[in-house]
């Protein structure tokens, strides 16, 4: 993957020239995910110091951002990774003191609903008291410091109304939404109670070539493309009747980043406004390789969740009134490039396996 930061014009660029010779601090908890390196790249391409925060994985966990990595103008001179966890007050503490960061994107957690029913404790102990953790150490910062805080449409839940706003009563349905919604609300009262400028950015779900594998959208992409080829001849999946409002992440990173340049905090919906079915998914997607998904997917019971969240859809007008935001990728564009970005993710592996390998330097 080669450097590719969004290109800056006119008077955007006079902006970051000024903030250039500041040079903005920012930290990234979940840099490691889909979001987080996003969000890397847009910081950067923006003329930030990016600090990110990883963990210590039995396998080196990078992948997302091995291009940042590997880029010698960037890695240590404005890119940095500092080894910490969300479950370790102390190493967060020890990171704030030495980044002194300007703007934190409060990204990590555990972030997959149906496991959050497998692994409740987990997850509400690094999605609901770390962020309480983290906004006591922001109370304790000794600089002006703005918290984005990455909430999520599953603070909904089952809704009485639709599409949702921020104003939609939260009704989780599951342990990942009832941590996200109590993350949320406390955001909320740390904003009102001291003053900090804290902001919930309530995203509806989006997707990308960077998505993990065992989501939805990216287990369709992915064995699309691998059927196509023949690596693969079934696709296990549930409930294909749930509706989603799926965008692309790329773009609602922007929207995290426009919400802490603002005079003051709030909350903002980020969605498309518009939902489909998995099933309207497996459309989309499968149409891209000319197959039928009738004829290879197969339901699995152990993908079915002990209680579902039917329907999402969102209204973002707030975020598009006054941020300036607006999604511009549709799910079936969304399917299609994912679908894409993993057809040449294959074929690119394909080409370095027909490649001779090097001799070996030594046995050991
Ligand atoms: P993701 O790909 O699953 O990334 C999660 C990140 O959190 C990874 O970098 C992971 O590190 C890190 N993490 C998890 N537990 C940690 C811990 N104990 N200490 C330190 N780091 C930890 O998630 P995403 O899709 O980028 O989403 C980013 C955030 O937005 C999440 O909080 C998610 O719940 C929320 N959200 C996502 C969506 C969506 O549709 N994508 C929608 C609404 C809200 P490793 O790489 O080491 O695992
Ligand atoms: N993961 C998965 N795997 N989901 C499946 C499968 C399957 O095999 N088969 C059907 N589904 C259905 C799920 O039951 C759910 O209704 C829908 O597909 C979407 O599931 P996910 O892709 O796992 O996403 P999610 O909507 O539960 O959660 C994502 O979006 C949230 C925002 O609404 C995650 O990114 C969360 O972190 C995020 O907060």
């Amino acid at each position: 993957m080669g450097r590719s930061f969004p290109c800056l014009h006119g008077a955007e660029k006079t902006n970051v020239a000024i903030k250039l010779t500041m040079q903005s601090k920012a930290f990234i908890t979940g840099v490691t995910g889909q979001d987080g390196s996003y969000l890397a790249e847009f910081l950067l391409g923006r003329g930030y110091a990016v600090h990110g925060l990883v963990r210590r994985a039995s396998m080196f966990n990078r992948s997302r951002i091995e291009a940042l990595r590997r880029d010698a103008e960037i890695y240590g001179k404005s890119f940095f990774l500092h080894y910490g966890d969300l479950q370790d007050a102390t190493s967060l503490r020890r990171i704030l003191a030495q980044v002194r960061p300007d703007e934190i994107y409060h990204l990590a957690g555990q972030s997959h609903v149906g496991l959050s029913f497998e692994i409740p404790e987990v997850t509400c102990n690094e999605v609901a008291n770390a962020t309480l953790g983290l906004l006591e150490l922001v109370r304790d910062q000794p600089q002006p410091v703005r918290l984005f805080h990455a909430s999520s449409s599953e603070i909904f839940g089952a809704p009485p109304t639709s599409p949702q706003t921020e104003d939609t009563p939260t009704r989780p349905r599951n342990p990942y939404g009832c941590a996200k919604a109590f993350a949320t609300d406390l955001c909320r009262v740390y904003r009102d109670a001291y003053g900090l400028f804290v902001c919930n950015g309530i995203a509806f779900n989006h997707e990308s070539p960077r998505r993990g594998e065992n989501f939805v959208t990216r287990k369709i992409s992915l064995a699309a493309a691998r059927i196509k080829v023949g690596l693969q001849r079934e696709l296990t999946l549930g409930n294909l009747e749930a509706r989603r409002d799926w965008g692309y992440a790329p773009e609602y990173v922007e929207g995290m980043w426009r919400m802490l340049q603002q005079d003051s905090p709030d909350d903002y919906v980020l969605a498309t406004g518009e939902s489909s079915t998995i099933g309207e998914f497996l459309d989309a997607a499968f149409e891209r390789v000319g197959l039928d998904w009738r004829a290879c997917v197969k339901f699995d019971p152990r993908f079915v969740r002990p209680a579902e969240v039917a329907m999402l859809v969102g209204d973002y007008s707030k975020a598009r009134r006054k941020l300036g935001w607006d999604p511009r990728t549709r799910m079936r564009a969304l399917a299609h490039l994912m679908v894409d970005a993993d057809l040449a993710a294959i074929a690119a592996e394909e080409r370095r396996s027909d490649e001779p390998s090097a001799p070996a330097r030594s046995s050991a």
